[in-house]
Formats: C-alpha cells, sequence, structure tokens
C-alpha cells in the first residue's frame, strides 16, 4: 500500500499556491545576494555561463527526481529514502544536516536584509560615499547585528510553527511577484546610468582565463544552493504535492523563475557598480553597497525604493529560509514524532546558535578559525561546496540505481495520465551523467582550492555519517 494512502497528507491548497512555494524556497539570497558576488569575484560571463549548463544539465533533472521522490513517498528526505531503500537513510540525514548548516549563516544575511530595510526608512543610507564603510562598520559589529539575525529568525519560527498551507504558501502568493517587479525596476535604472556599458559587457563577454576547478566547483555547488536543490528541501515540498499535478513541468517553471531572478539581480547591479567605478570581486557586501549606491544617487525618492527593495529582498530570503527550516522540522515530525511546535523551538534554538558565532566571525571572533576559516565561512563552505554537491550526486545514484525505472515513469507520468516525452534523456542524464559530472567537478574543485583541510572534515562527515544513520 502506498504511504500516502495511510497518512492523509496535507496538501498544497493550489497549483499556484505550490510553484510560488517552491519557486520562494529557490528565490532568495542565493540569488540576490550570492549570485552577483560570486560572479564578480569569479570574473563576470565565463562563470554564468558554466552557471547555466550546471541549471540546465545537472539542476533540472535532480529537481524533477526530488520531486518525484517526495511525492512518491509522501515523506519528508529522510524518510523518503529509509522506507525505500535502509541503507540510504545516510543521504536523508545529510540533507537535514546541510539545512541545519545552512541555517547557521543564512539567518545572519537575512537580518542584514532587515536591518537595511529599517535603515532606510530612518534614512541612514543616504550618503553614497559612506555606504561602503557602513556596511563593514555594521556586520562587524559584536551586538546590532545579532539582534536583527534574532528578529529575522523569529519571523521564521512564527510561520513554521503555523504549519504548511497557511504560513509558507501565503506569504509566497503575494511576495515573490513584488521582488520581479522592484528588479526590473532597478535594472532599467541601472542599465540607464552613464559608463554602465563596462558592466553588459563584464556580464556578456566571456573571460575564460579566469576558469579552474574551483570556478565549476563554485558554479555548480551555487546551482544546488540557488536550486534549493541536493539536502532534500525539494523533497519535502514534493511531498506535498498533489497526485494530479505534472511534476517536470512544475520543476521546468521553478528552474525557469529562479535562473531568471540570479540573471535580473546581475543585471541589476553591475551596469550600475561599473557606473560607479567600484570593484566587482568585492564578496558579500556586493548588493548591500552598490544597491543602496543606487538608490542614494535617485535624490528624495531613493529611500522610498530602498525600503521597498530591502522589504523584498527579505521575504524572498524568508521563503527560503522558511523551506530550511521546514526540512528540519519535517524530519523532527515524521522520524522523531516530534509535535510541530517543539520541533520547531527546538531547530531554531540550535540555529540561533550557530548564527551567533557566524555573525561574531566577522567581527568580535574573527581570529577564531575552523580549518582555517571563521565560523560563517565553515557553514558556507561546508554546505555550499560539498554537502549539497555530494547530496545531489546521491540522489542521483539513489534515483538512477536503486528505484524502478517503472515507478519513476508512472511518478512522472502520474500513471501514464500525462506524458513526459524526454523521460528517456531525463533517466539516462540522472543515472550517468549526473552523478559522473558531480563526481569529476567536485573532485576538480577540491583539488583546486585552498581549504583542503575543511574538505577532508566534510568528506569525513560525510562517511561518519553512513556509519552512524541507521540509528536514525
Ligand atoms: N535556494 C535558496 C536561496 O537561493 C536557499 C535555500 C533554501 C536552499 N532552501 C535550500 C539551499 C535548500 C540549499 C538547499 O537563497
Amino acid at each position: 500500500m502506498q504511504q500516502a494512502e495511510m497518512t492523509q497528507r496535507e496538501n498544497w491548497r493550489s497549483r499556484f499556491g505550490f510553484i510560488m512555494a517552491a519557486a520562494g524556497s529557490a528565490i532568495g539570497l542565493g540569488n540576490i545576494w550570492r549570485f552577483p558576488y560570486l560572479t564578480g569575484e569569479h570574473g563576470g560571463s565565463a562563470f554564468i555561463i558554466i552557471y547555466l549548463l550546471c541549471i540546465v544539465f545537472v539542476g533540472l533533472g535532480i529537481m524533477i527526481g526530488e520531486f518525484a521522490v517526495g511525492r512518491k513517498t509522501s515523506l519528508a528526505a529522510v524518510g523518503a529514502y529509509k522506507t525505500q531503500n535502509r541503507s540510504w537513510t545516510f543521504a536523508g540525514a545529510l540533507g537535514v544536516l546541510s539545512g541545519f548548516f545552512i541555517m547557521g549563516f543564512y539567518p545572519v544575511v537575512g537580518g542584514w536584509s532587515l536591518a537595511y530595510m529599517v535603515k532606510s526608512i530612518t534614512g541612514l543610507l543616504t550618503v553614497p560615499e559612506a555606504i561602503g564603510d557602513f556596511f563593514g562598520a555594521f556586520v562587524s559589529a559584536p551586538v546590532e547585528p545579532l539582534f536583527w539575525m534574532i528578529l529575522y529568525l523569529a519571523i521564521n519560527v512564527l510561520i513554521v510553527a503555523k504549519g504548511v498551507a497557511e504560513g509558507i504558501e501565503a506569504a509566497g502568493k503575494v511576495l515573490m511577484p513584488t521582488l520581479f517587479l522592484l528588479l526590473i525596476f532597478i535594472i532599467f535604472r541601472s542599465v540607464s546610468l552613464p559608463g554602465a556599458g563596462s558592466g553588459l559587457s563584464f556580464l556578456f563577454m566571456p573571460d575564460w582565463s579566469k576558469v579552474s576547478g574551483n570556478t565549476l566547483l563554485a558554479a555548480l555547488g551555487q546551482a544546488f544552493f540557488s536550486l534549493s536543490l541536493g539536502m532534500g528541501c525539494m523533497i519535502t515540498y514534493g511531498s506535498y504535492l498533489s497526485k494530479k499535478e505534472n511534476i517536470p513541468q512544475n520543476a521546468l517553471t521553478v528552474v525557469t523563475m529562479d535562473t531568471l531572478a540570479a540573471l535580473m539581480a546581475a543585471v541589476a547591479i553591475f551596469p550600475a557598480l561599473f557606473a560607479f567605478g567600484m570593484e566587482p570581486a568585492q564578496g558579500p557586501g556586493l548588493v548591500f553597497v552598490v544597491v543602496p549606491t543606487i538608490f542614494a544617487q535617485m535624490g528624495a525618492l531613493g529611500p522610498l525604493f530602498s525600503v521597498i527593495f530591502f522589504a523584498a529582498l527579505t521575504v524572498a530570503a524568508l521563503t527560503s529560509s522558511l523551506s530550511l527550516l521546514e526540512v528540519v522540522v519535517a524530519y523532527l515530525i515524521d522520524e522523531r514524532k516530534m509535535e510541530r511546535k517543539k520541533a520547531t523551538y527546538i531547530a531554531s534554538t540550535v540555529m540561533a546558535i550557530m548564527c551567533i558565532l557566524s555573525s561574531l566571525s566577522m567581527g568580535t571572533l574573527a581570529g577564531v578559525k575552523l580549518f582555517g576559516v571563521g565560523f560563517f565561512d565553515f557553514f558556507d563552505i561546508l554546505t555550499d561546496k560539498i554537502f549539497l554537491a555530494i547530496g545531489g550526486m546521491l540522489l542521483a545514484i539513489f534515483v538512477g540505481w536503486f528505484m524502478k525505472k517503472e515507478d519513476l515513469k508512472n511518478e512522472l507520468t502520474n500513471d501514464g495520465t500525462i506524458s513526459f516525452g524526454l523521460f528517456e534523456l531525463w533517466y539516462n542524464l540522472i543515472k550517468y551523467v549526473i552523478p559522473l559530472a558531480i563526481f569529476v567537478v567536485a573532485f576538480m574543485g577540491i583539488a583546486a582550492i585552498e581549504q583542503t583541510s575543511l574538505m577532508l572534515f566534510g568528506i569525513f562527515i560525510i562517511l561518519a555519517l553512513m556509519v552512524f544513520s541507521k540509528k536514525l
């Protein structure tokens, strides 16, 4: 008997609601904060092209796979793997751990965004020349960013504790469209600045000399991060998806929206950045410096637009971190039989502690290093450069080699009632091409990266999970 018939799982209220929630999970700080600064650090359009290849040939296939596994089992990550094959429990566990670790730094940046929204109202960001220093001073302060991070996390807790349909769905529906509108507005503003042209050529004329194994891994990791893949997040969301929905089509819509959002963010930022003569490789401060500068130069209406932008960014971040928290909470509910509220409080308390360390690593604790990096980078690199890619590889191997082809075909065609013409192509991608591609890229990246000991530590954790996850 199918799991779904036994457990009557809560479903998304509507198709639009599901797309918005899944796109809401995907579109977040990854697109608007992270993608532009990685593009800046890795030399512009060559990085973008590699990123797009990762999206088309790896990301889309894995998203279809995650939705299919989730809906077939009607269970969140750990349970989904476990019911299909007991010795794969560790792959689900790795996902939950990744969610935990991402939530060890994501709310810190979410808190910055929230703070910038409020600071824009009070007019603190109006002097263009001071904006860069302001960012540096703000994030390295010992107390203030902690306050915003806790506030940000508290909003997550409130929504997740209420359950799936009312909370996550309602938030996504209104606020995602707002974000798109705002990005369009900023793009117009940015490309019409004098000197914007060199920003556009940075984005569209590839410089292949900047590409190394490290670039490939960064692009692959970013593809997973941005699409919320490789940690069972989309398995969990798929588990709430109605049996009538067309999985490949939904996946394509989500992937397209996410990619559009990232590209739009880059087109919004780089023309203005070059017009202002700023440095493209300035790292995590990029959005928080360039966008306020654009607005500060707009005169009286600037602060208003700034408030709306950071409100939209905060909400985009929220719909993503909600999904991360949800993965951990869903695990505690499904596998540990915990009550939803209790699970949410316990998970978020641990996350808050990790975030405090991450935030302080920008200033007070800058000298404390784990495997050669501060806490913020520790959680970031460990998840984005190792866990997500390996999690994605495991999912592909699991789907390709441990599930029945017939079952997959039935799941993706709703038992033959709809057609999925590219099934064979998808199946071969996920069975052969994707696992191999990830393996090669991960290997080249690990060889090229400076943080070798951190990489080895990550691999050690994965091996330890394989040994100990039988109890989960
Ligand atoms: N995709 C989100 C972003 O771009 C972050 C995120 C949410 C995520 N859920 C995830 C990343 C699951 C990896 C896995 O901001």
